[in-house]
């Protein structure tokens, strides 16, 4: 089986239970016959999958330089205040988790980030703050 299967299964378990469990590797390691050293191995590749437990919505800010670059004050520093929590953290009702990420392609909007699968572009503070008061 191919690594586009086993990231379709990696999705998939990672969409039912917010992460991807230990188990939930070993369960996919023996289904497809791989060692389960590949399956962590694909999993820690990509920074859209996760080991550990993520709130319902996921922040992803970009910090490559153009958008690093565009940021009059510093927006990881506005969305930390907002929400309580710093980079790589999770806030304590599971709302939100905060990830710094490389480029997302939207660099002619910078500065930029994701939350889930939308794209939000040429972020001010005031507009960072209305987009986290969007999600529920
Ligand atoms: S550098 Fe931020 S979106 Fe490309």
């Amino acid at each position: 089986m191919g690594r586009e299967a086993l990231l379709s299964m990696l999705k998939e378990a990672q969409g039912a239970e917010g992460y991807l469990s230990k188990d939930a590797m070993h369960q996919m390691a023996a289904a497809l016959g791989v060692p389960v050293a590949h399956v962590y191995g694909v999993a820690t590749f990509y920074a859209f999958l996760s080991l550990e437990l993520q709130g319902r919505h996921v922040i992803r800010l970009c910090k490559s330089v153009p958008c690093f670059f565009q940021e009059g004050e510093s927006l990881q520093g506005v969305i930390e205040g907002e929400l309580g929590i710093g980079a790589g953290e999770t806030t304590p009702d599971g709302r939100f988790t905060l990830e710094l990420t490389n480029c997302i392609g939207a660099c002619d909007r910078a500065p930029a980030m994701l939350v889930d699968d939308e794209v939000y572009g040429e972020l001010t503070p005031e507009k960072v703050k209305e987009i986290l008061q969007s999600y529920d």
